[in-house]
């Protein structure tokens, strides 16, 4: 009878050789595949005589059994191994500090934009935009700022054409909007506009909300009136509006606004310049010339207009001392801003 004890130790010391999935499977290969050593044996049979082949038979199967239980064994180890070492590798630390993702939020220029837009569409304002390129007459002329007059020297402008600029302010909004519409008009137009002008107070493209009120009746304290309840939304209750007196070419009379200074509440520090009050739009009521270059008669309506720098409110609500700062992209700077 054959011994098939050396065989069988040629099994055990090379299954404990056997470190991983790869070796093991070479190992199934060699010794329990169909072509392995142990299918070999029943080759031998023929050789063998025919009263001893079920014994044989029997002795080849219980080694391939033998064999299969150890490398069931093996099998089941080495799966519990690689399982380990993958838990080791994707090993999440919980203790360590989570990558900070910063939430977005919007520029301040769009903060301020948004609320100023939300007091005035609370008095009713309708809020329309219009093209930053404009021409000569919607920008100057039919507001009654006329060719070669000195007052187109108030804004110092950049020209594409002959007649087309990028608009120097908002109150082009005015003749489009009352080209478009008949009265009763209330609406608020805000944009970029730009002016060739760069100080740590002007930049060359800032923001302005242009007002316009057109109706039977419209006088200065309708315009006083809506500007104080702006002026108490945005800067706090206690906050009053003064009007003085100033020239603008498409409005008749014309003010400037100083609001009480919110900072010092009027007593004098340096946001007000030790006067109390800080200038922060203008505007007045409609220039009669204006309303007939639109086609609306003087006699039976009349309007009130005014232009807010976005920016200039900015900078004093939140004490910014440079105009360009809102525009360095600086994100220490931005991320401040909270709605
Ligand atoms: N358009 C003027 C400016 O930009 C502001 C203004 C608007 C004044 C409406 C009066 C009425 O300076």
């Amino acid at each position: 009878m054959k011994d098939f004890s050396e065989i069988k130790e040629q099994v055990k010391s090379k299954l404990s050789e056997v470190a991983d999935g790869v070796q093991l499977s070479e190992f199934w290969q060699k010794y329990l595949g169909k072509t392995g050593v142990i299918s070999g044996l029943m080759k031998e049979m023929k050789s063998v005589p025919p009263e001893e082949k079920p014994t044989f038979g029997k002795a080849v199967n219980e080694v391939r059994e033998w064999a299969q239980n150890l490398y069931n064994e093996k099998q089941s180890e080495i799966k519990e191994y690689e399982l380990k070492k993958r838990y080791e590798r994707e090993a999440v630390d919980v203790t360590m500090p989570a990558l900070k993702r910063a939430p977005a939020n919007l520029h301040p220029i769009s903060l301020i934009t948004q609320q100023m837009i939300s007091v005035f569409a609370g008095m009713g304002f309708e809020v329309l935009e219009y093209p930053e390129i404009e021409d000569d007459d919607h920008n100057f002329t039919r507001l009654n700022v006329l060719k070669d007059h000195p007052s187109r020297d108030m804004q110092d402008t950049f020209w594409l054409t002959e007649d087309l600029l990028l608009r120097t302010h908002t109150s082009p909004g005015q003749i489009r909007t009352m080209d478009a519409e008949k009265p009763p008009i209330k609406v608020l137009v805000p944009g970029k506009v730009f002016r060739s002008d760069s100080d740590a107070t002007h930049s060359p493209m800032f923001m302005q909300m242009e007002g316009l009120v057109v109706d039977k009746g419209i006088t200065l304290c309708d315009l006083q009136g809506m500007l104080d309840q702006f002026v108490r939304q945005m800067f706090g209750g206690g906050t009053k509006t003064r009007l003085r007196p100033s020239y603008f070419p498409f409005t008749e009379p014309s003010v400037e606004v100083d609001v009480s200074c919110f900072e010092c509440g009027g007593k004098g520090c340096s946001l007000c310049k030790g006067t109390g009050w800080i200038e922060v739009l203008g505007g007045g009521v409609v220039n009669k010339k204006v309303l007939e270059n639109c086609n609306i008669d003087p006699e039976v309506y009349s309007g009130l207009a005014f232009g807010i720098g976005v920016e200039r409110i900015t900078m004093l609500k939140y004490g910014i001392p440079n105009m360009g700062m809102f525009f360095a992209n600086d994100l220490d700077f931005l991320a401040q801003f909270k709605a």
